[in-house]
């Protein structure tokens, strides 16, 4: 081993790097390692990626593997061979992945093959979905990780169970909410858009299960201008789903005579801004969830389930599946909670990424194994 160990983090699509940004942050501050960065380009937009490498404060990354957009079995393998390519130019001794996209998966495969550990930051989280492809890049992550730092305590017991070794779990906490706690000020000082309505309910959706399925589209679409009646929409719209809009012919049906406004995927902290001033949250996302809570926000989720139940346990959170009538008396009920009264849940304190590095140092004391 190097005399400094030397860790490379990946990163990729839109989640990635307010997940990422707090453990690189502190591994520099440390000082005691040899940090790298790659950037798969899973997503590549300034939208989707560009804006957040910059405003997040990330160095410029030591590799752009610019991978891009391809079927999941592509997507996946163009990762895995670029970054094994990159990994053997550039050996390491540790690579710390998060999250639950494609390139998550990817990176941790070509590293443990090259016997590199692998620690995964928000490991344990299970919608016990297998439909869906984050819990297949879920379990599979973490079953070939080294260490497993997790967000919430539905995470551990999810790994005790699958058997994983109880000195490699570790909680922490959630470093997507050290990024939150860092930018909240400055997005709770910065203006409302001019053409914004006052009050209004935010939109976000880009589930396969939600937008790739016409029918689920459209049931979704009525329930959104129905609730739009009620409460004006603001939706910022992921470019899977401007695409399925655009091929259903239901962009102009969308928008509910001006009752919705479509927006283009917003930069961090102007969405951060968005979220905390909105009455409700209807979301697929994941990290919405969690973010949504923190800032006492409701959140209607259009999901038959969730892998952060703590949201859910925490007062902040109701799943309402993608079914019409469900998404409206979701949103009756979750606009009638007093934010208030949202808990949140330990760890989720602005220090998660402070934790993940003390383990580590722990990891490279003892003698690093697979
Ligand atoms: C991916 C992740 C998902 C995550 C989401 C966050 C997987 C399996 N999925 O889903 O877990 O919640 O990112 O946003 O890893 N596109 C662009 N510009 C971009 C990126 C994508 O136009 O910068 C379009 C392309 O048409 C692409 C489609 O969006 O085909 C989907 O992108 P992809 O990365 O495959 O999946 P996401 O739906 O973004
Ligand atoms: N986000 C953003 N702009 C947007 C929508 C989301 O900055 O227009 C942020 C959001 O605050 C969170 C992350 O993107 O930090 C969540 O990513 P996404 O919903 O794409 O993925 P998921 O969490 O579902 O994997």
């Amino acid at each position: 081993m190097a005399s400094r160990p030397r860790i490379t983090i990946v990163v990729g699509a839109r989640p990635n790097f307010m997940k990422a940004g707090p453990v690189l942050h502190a591994l520099q501050r440390h000082g005691g390692f040899e940090v790298k960065l790659v950037n798969t380009g899973q997503h590549y937009d300034e939208r989707m990626a560009g804006s957040f490498l910059r405003d997040l404060g990330f160095p410029k990354p030591d590799a752009d593997l610019g991978v891009g957009s391809a079927s999941h079995g592509k997507q996946t393998a163009q990762v895995l061979a670029s970054f094994e390519e990159w990994l053997l130019a550039h050996p390491q001794d540790l690579v710390l992945v998060v999250g639950d996209v494609n390139s998550t998966i990817a990176a941790t495969l070509a590293a443990v093959k090259l016997h590199v550990p692998v620690a995964h930051v928000e490991a344990g989280l299970r919608s016990g979905d297998r439909a869906m492809p984050e819990e297949l890049n879920r379990l599979a992550t973490d079953a070939l990780s080294s260490l497993l730092f997790v967000t919430e305590p539905s995470g551990v017991d999810n790994l005790r169970r699958e058997g994983a070794r109880a000195d490699r779990v570790e909680l922490v906490g959630n470093t997507m909410i050290d990024t939150l706690l860092r930018f909240r000020e400055v997005a709770l000082q910065s203006p409302r858009p001019p053409d914004w309505p006052d009050r209004y309910a935010l939109v976000t959706l880009h589930r396969p299960s939600n937008v790739d399925d016409g029918a689920a589209l459209r049931g979704i679409l009525g329930a959104l201008q129905e609730l739009s009646a009620e409460l004006p929409l603001v939706w910022t719209v992921h470019p899977r789903t401007q695409k399925r809009l655009e091929d259903f012919g239901l962009a102009g049906a969308a928008t509910a005579g001006g009752r919705i406004r479509l927006v283009p995927p917003l930069g961090y902290v102007e969405f951060m801004a968005a979220m905390a001033r909105a009455r409700l949250i209807l979301t697929d996302s994941g990290g919405v969830q969690e973010e949504a809570l923190v800032l006492k926000v409701p959140v209607v989720t259009l999901r038959e389930n969730t892998e952060r139940p703590v949201t859910i346990d925490c007062g902040g959170n109701l799943l309402a599946g993608n079914d019409p009538a469900r998404i409206l008396a979701g949103a009756r009920t979750m606009l009638a909670r007093d934010p208030a009264a949202f808990r949140v849940p330990e760890g989720w304190d602005g220090k998660a990424a402070e934790r993940v590095v003390a383990r580590l140092e722990r990891f490279f004391a003892e003698g690093p194994s697979l």
